[in-house]
């Protein structure tokens, strides 16, 4: 019997992903192309309304054709009340219960009566992917912990991950040891709050990236997401001694105001989380920031805005990822009015959108001339003599070369757009 796994939303689903892909070859299945499965599982997000609804148009693709099982977040947030949508499912998997999806995936082949397993559990499911189930043979992702306490007033991720729960030192360095092993790069720690991470033993978050970081032959250390209201001073000095952990944190604000930040349930101010990049900059001029925003928020004034502007222009991201609220049901804000009109929402969005280009492209021009360390991602899809690589900042470089995924090289910068960077191969001898 086949299988195909799509997945929706953000890295954890990818490593959960990967990890029932493994499961499912245990048990005999074969992973083959969307087309010839007899079985799709489409592993779901519900962070926003568009992400949710997508997953329902994608497997009404299927309907009656093919087994479906809906795993992840929509799963957890509307258990039973999927089957009551139009779309023909044969079985809802929880967040915290994918790990029985071999066991599931039988029952649904053997024409067992539709079910859902979504209840929550304190325990950790080990599991390590093998290569050939990981997405990327560039990066190899890590969950170090799950779950979120913090009920952000507009976020539902705490409904479809459950509280915090962490995974053991000793186990999280073992596949970091195994990846460095099978000659990944590039390792990404994952947690909806990751900086919060510590060992049942006491072992803090920063203590972790350090032991990290004395794996050799590892290339980079990233680790997502990290939530500004949990940062701890020893992670700067520890990114700050140690080369091997990438100088670049996705460190999600969400709004610029102080006011809005409150009503978002965020445990930080505007003048806190500024201290925070401060710190980071003082110890590492180089250090760079990406960020996640929220327009449109209930209460939002023209002021507050103003001040997510005018934050963007202080902190000059990298990159950011913007959305228009988007009311989310078990949440607190969702029963409040939604006061900002649609169209508002949107012109804000753009115009965050429009200065975040304009900054990045001023930033990405500065960098030519400069020599940057490039980890090879791919070929470029178009033309045969190019490959395209990531910076340590996360920017997308293109450049003429032979050197192999996976590899790093050094780019001298030639170009550059909002978005990528241009350059010339310097070296191919000595990367990482
Ligand atoms: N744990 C991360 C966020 C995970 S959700 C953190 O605390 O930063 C990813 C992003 O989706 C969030 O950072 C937020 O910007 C966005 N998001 C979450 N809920 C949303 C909602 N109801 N409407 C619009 N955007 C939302
Ligand atoms: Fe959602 Fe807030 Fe938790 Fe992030 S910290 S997952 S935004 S509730
Ligand atoms: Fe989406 Fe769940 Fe991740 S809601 S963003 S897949 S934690």
């Amino acid at each position: 019997m086949t299988f195909f796994i799509r997945t929706f939303g953000c890295q954890m689903n990818v490593s959960d992903s990967e990890k029932m892909h493994q499961l499912l070859e245990e048990r005999g299945w074969t992973a083959v192309g969307e087309a010839e499965a007899d079985l799709i599982v489409v592993n779901s997000c519900a962070v926003r309304s568009r992400p949710q609804e997508k997953v329902f148009s994608y497997a009404g693709r299927f309907a009656g054709r093919k087994k479906i099982i809906i795993a992840g977040c929509v799963a957890q947030a509307e258990k039973e009340n999927i089957f009551a949508r139009k779309v023909k499912v044969n079985y809802v998997v929880g967040t915290h219960q994918f790990h029985r999806i071999g066991e599931i995936a039988d029952e649904v082949r053997s024409g067992g009566r539709p079910g859902a397993a979504t209840a929550f559990s304190r325990r950790w499911p080990e599991l390590v992917p093998g290569s050939r189930c990981r997405s990327s043979r560039v990066t190899g992702f890590i969950s170090v912990m799950e779950g979120c306490d913090n009920f952000c007033s507009y976020c539902i991720v705490p409904f479809t991950r459950g509280r915090e729960k962490y995974r053991p030192m000793d186990a999280i360095l073992c596949e970091a040891e195994a990846l460095a092993g099978a000659g990944y790069p590039e390792i990404v720690l994952l947690g909806q709050n990751v900086n919060h991470w510590r060992d049942p033993r006491g072992a803090s978050f920063a203590e972790l990236l350090r032991r990290l970081a004395a794996i050799a032959p590892l290339g980079w250390i990233r680790f997502i997401t990290s939530y500004p209201g949990y940062h701890e001073p020893e992670l700067v000095e520890v990114m700050a001694a140690c080369r091997g952990i990438a100088r670049h944190v996705h460190f999600p604000a969400q709004s610029g105001s102080t006011r809005v930040l409150k009503r978002m349930n965020r445990a930080y101010s505007r003048s806190r989380y500024l201290g925070i990049i401060g710190s980071f900059r003082r110890a590492m001029p180089e250090m760079k920031f990406s960020s996640d925003f929220i327009v449109g928020f209930p209460g939002e004034s023209e002021h507050d805005f103003q001040l997510t502007l005018s934050l963007l222009e202080r902190v000059e991201y990298e990159s950011i990822f913007s959305f228009v609220y988007s009311p989310r049901p078990h949440t607190r804000a969702a029963a409040w009015e939604p006061d900002v009109p649609a169209a508002l929402a949107k012109e804000r969005l753009l115009a965050l959108q429009e200065l975040q280009e304009r900054i990045q492209l001023a930033n990405n021009r500065r960098r030519i001339g400069e020599t940057v360390e490039v980890l090879v991602t791919g070929r470029h899809p178009k033309k045969s003599a190019e490959m395209i690589g990531r910076s340590e900042s996360q920017r997308v470089v293109n450049f003429a070369s032979r050197t192999p995924v996976g590899t790093f090289t050094r780019v001298r910068i030639t170009g550059a757009g909002p978005h990528s960077l241009r350059g010339e191969e310097v070296r191919t001898d000595e990367g990482k």
